[in-house]
């Protein structure tokens, strides 16, 4: 396959597209959108996510010490966007969007009802990397739309219909078609290679 060099960049893909939801000092609740987001520890839970230091949720994270983490799903791809383009330093995001919340479990941050997948955090540990931090955040407990469950024995994972970002494109995708099973298919390999 011919490459082409594109130097020292972000270009990767794909990447999630994730809102985080904070509360600022008087309980407001703000959302930014996030796609340097991913699951780094199973033991204990434990997800990352790598926000610039001028962001109104950086420092709300830093003061409250919880955030949590709202899967986006392709038919909000409007909403996100413009959550990654304004700042909660100059508006409420989450009333232009039309956004409702219900309680979280284990932290005060709101989770965001139009996510079918939530992840509740607490901060564990920061990473300074230049004019970002990378915030560590225990897992505390994972809401998941229970209509993805409504089959015994099986999860419907059109219920959460994921958007994908391609970071350096700046383009966002919904998934295709699956491809295979993980921790399985990967077998045919070994079995082939022991005839
Ligand atoms: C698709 C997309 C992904 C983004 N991912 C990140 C990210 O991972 N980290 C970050 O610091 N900013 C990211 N941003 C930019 C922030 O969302 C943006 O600066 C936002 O206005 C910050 O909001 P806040 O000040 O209310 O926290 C992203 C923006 C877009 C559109």
């Amino acid at each position: 396959m011919k490459k082409r060099q594109l130097g020292p960049c972000v270009t990767f893909f794909p990447q999630p597209t994730t809102l985080v939801g904070t509360l600022d000092k008087d309980d407001q609740v703000n959302l930014m959108t996030a796609s340097w987001a991913g699951i780094v520890s199973k033991t204990p839970p434990t997800i990352a996510i790598s926000l610039n230091k001028g962001r109104k949720s950086y420092q709300n994270i830093l003061a409250r010490g919880e955030f949590v983490v709202n899967m986006v799903p392709a038919q909000l791809a409007v909403e996100a966007d413009y959550c990654g383009i304004r700042s909660g330093y100059q508006e409420d995001k989450s009333a232009v969007c039309g956004f409702n919340f219900q309680s979280s479990d284990q932290v005060t941050v709101p989770l965001l009802v139009e996510s079918p997948l939530n992840l509740e955090c607490r901060l564990v540990q920061e990473v300074e990397l230049g004019d970002y931090r990378l915030l560590l955040g225990e897992i505390l407990q994972v809401h998941a739309a229970d209509a993805a469950f409504a089959k015994e024995g099986s999860i419907d994972t059109r219920c959460f219909d994921p958007l994908v970002y391609l970071g350096g494109i700046r383009e966002y995708w919904n998934l295709g078609n699956k491809q295979a099973d993980a921790y399985k298919d990967g077998k045919q390999l070994i079995a082939a290679k022991q005839k």
